[in-house]
């Protein structure tokens, strides 16, 4: 075998490459230059030309391991080729994507990119033919966007003249708000339409900021977990999506993209927190998109009604000492935390948390009501025993209301903590696997927030005909699910009337508390609560829980009937987010919107 220094000078490639460029030298040629050396019994060129050969054109995905497998090649040889590859590789990724073809919103904005860092705002319109390859690249305009400069002539011209299938529209907000404003929203709906006149598909409308993209349709998608353009013709056009997603009859609906969670601010641990109940359709989680609408639509408020309060936590969310929370739920169950949490003004602690100890000291051997019916199924048969014990002790050694309040209140929430359950009671676990001792935590709130704060136990629609507020918040029950069903236990435990209680649940006679908003008539309740509510402002929490196979999980009002309602008071916007909702697990939970339904009350 010849050795590299055996050849003479002008073959050698790297003498080669420096006479006459890279240009005059063969594949293997230029690799040996990278490898340097030979290994014994092969030169280089020999070397390089088995490597050339053996991987052909797959050579530019060559792996480590690889070239590994080839005698005479060791680690440092190897990694040496492969970052090479991939140095040439990423340098040519940056300068064009593959063969330009737009299947994606990242695509797009990988064509235009120089708009990201724009201090005006940008119009680009890449023109697409029927495979998604581009055609064009065309800057429309720079400038804030404004639906009466934009014409869609300046858009739809040269489609038509390149015979494009499609169009993808960019657009830049130098602010770094990537969240479509209403200006952007009408020149989108403006281009749309005119754009199905012409027959160019608008696939997408995007907006970019140095560091975040805002794809309508892949917003418009999220649900269907599809966010790739289709080429081919198939592709729908967002004129048909959005008509899917913006039924006719609604009036404007924003889409809320932020992350608007954000816990409360103030929680001193060891304590029980409102937010620590688990309760069906809560809105603990929704809470900063409630807070946003509100601080969107309603200035300056002085009364905030929660009248579906539930655990609490939206009314909580408003609760400052300026500011008069009235909080409202017929179960004695959220009652009595409403009042511990959101009602009590004056308070010994010292004293309560005295009576907490002594109760979770408490001993408890013998059976009692609570765990002759609970224990051993719901509860293990001990936690069931102090339960049943400690709200027994509760109604000797309380002095107020307050005080009993706050006391029951700690118990529901423990033994909550400690129920072998899914989280609610319609059922108990087939398995006693929770077998966590109870233990009683002072609740967490602060009586000087509360001073101005009005707590009731009534129907809704009793309530509504004596109060007034400046923001009405209604979360009422979206399908035929009572919370009384679902929560039977806990309102046995809160009143403690010890009542008969029947079937493998358990349950007592809830006849009393059953809600109209879970009946075929919830439209009329619903009504009725409207058309007395003396409010300035209307948040609605609906559901659109879909339809349920059985067909418990269905929303009794329909979007129809929500708006022609709420219209008879004013004006109504929607606000809609993306969120995972309960369901019992035959339902189908895959893209279900939380929606507030606003309305300015001007009639
Ligand atoms: C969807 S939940 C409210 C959840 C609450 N926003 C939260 O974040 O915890 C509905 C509540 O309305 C109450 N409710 C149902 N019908 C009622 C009525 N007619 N009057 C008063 N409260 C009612 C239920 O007991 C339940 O707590």
């Amino acid at each position: 075998m010849p050795k590299l220094k055996d050849i003479p000078r002008v073959d050698r490639p790297r003498e080669r490459f420096l006479e006459k460029g890279s240009d005059a030298l063969s594949k293997s040629e230029l690799l040996a230059i990278l490898i340097g050396s030979g290994v014994k019994g092969k030169n280089v060129k020999q070397l390089s030309k088995q490597i050339v050969r053996k991987f052909g054109n797959k050579f530019l995905d060559i792996t480590v391991d690889d070239l590994l497998k080839i005698s005479g090649i060791g680690k440092a040889k190897a990694l040496q080729i492969v970052s090479a590859l991939a140095l040439v590789k990423r340098f040519y990724e940056e300068l064009e994507p593959k063969d330009n073809i737009v299947l994606s919103a990242q695509d797009a904005v990988s064509l235009t990119s120089e708009i990201r860092n724009k201090k005006k705002e940008y119009l680009v319109c890449l023109y697409l033919n029927a495979r998604n390859t581009l055609l064009k690249k065309e800057i429309i305009s720079i400038g804030i966007l404004d639906k009466s400069i934009i014409h869609p002539r300046e858009i739809f011209g040269p489609a038509v003249e390149l015979r494009a299938a499609g169009v993808v529209l960019l657009h830049n907000h130098p602010s770094g708000d990537v969240e479509p404003s209403k200006q952007d929203m009408e020149v989108v709906n403006k281009i749309i339409e005119a754009g199905k006149i012409m027959g160019v598909n608008v696939i997408d409308f995007i907006i970019v900021s140095k560091t975040d993209i805002y794809s309508i349709f892949a917003d418009s998608q999220t649900a269907r977990k599809k966010l790739t353009y289709i080429s081919d013709g198939m592709q729908n056009s967002l004129f048909d999506l959005l008509e899917i997603g913006q039924p006719i009859y609604s009036p404007t609906i924003k889409k809320i993209h932020k992350i608007y969670f954000s816990p409360n601010k103030r929680v001193t641990p060891g304590r029980f927190q409102l937010q620590n109940r688990r309760f069906l359709g809560n809105k603990y989680k929704l809470l900063g998109f409630i807070e946003d609408i509100v601080n969107e639509k309603c200035d300056d408020f002085n009364v905030f009604c929660d009248i579906f309060a539930g655990t609490g936590v939206v009314g909580e969310r408003f609760n400052e000492k300026d500011i008069k929370v009235i909080a409202n739920d017929f179960l004695t169950s959220n009652y009595i935390p409403l009042k511990a949490f959101l009602g009590t003004v004056t308070v010994d602690f010292e004293e309560i948390e005295k009576k907490i100890d002594a109760l979770n000291n408490l001993e408890a051997h013998k059976d009692n009501y609570f765990s002759k019916h609970f224990g051993d199924t719901y509860f293990t048969l001990e936690n069931a025993r102090r339960i049943g014990a400690i709200r027994e002790k509760i109604d000797k050694i309380t002095n107020n209301e307050n005080e009993k309040a706050i006391l029951i209140t700690s118990l529901l929430c423990a033994t909550d903590k400690v129920a072998n359950t899914v989280g609610h009671y319609d059922a108990y676990r087939k398995k006693l696997d929770t077998v966590k001792p109870l233990r009683l935590l002072v609740p967490d709130f602060e009586p000087e927030n509360n001073v101005n704060n009005e707590i009731y136990k009534e129907d809704a629609n009793q309530l509504i005909r004596k109060i007034s507020c400046d923001v009405l918040y209604i979360d009422p029950p979206y399908n035929s699910r009572q919370y009384s069903d679902a929560y039977h236990l806990l309102e046995n435990l809160a009143t403690w009337k010890k009542p008969l209680v029947h079937g493998k649940a358990k349950k007592m006679n809830r006849s009393h508390i059953k809600s109209n908003y879970c009946l075929q008539s919830a439209s009329k309740a619903f009504a009725d609560l409207i058309s007395n509510a003396n409010c300035k402002h209307i948040l609605l929490s609906y559901n659109n829980t879909g339809e349920s196979k059985d067909g418990r999980s269905n929303a009794r009002i329909n979007d129809k009937q929500i708006i022609d309602i709420l219209k008879s008071r004013g004006e109504v916007d929607i606000f809609e987010r993306d969120y995972k909702a309960f369901t019992t697990g035959k339902s189908d939970t895959a893209g279900h919107i939380e929606r507030v339904f606003y309305c300015k009350v001007t009639k």
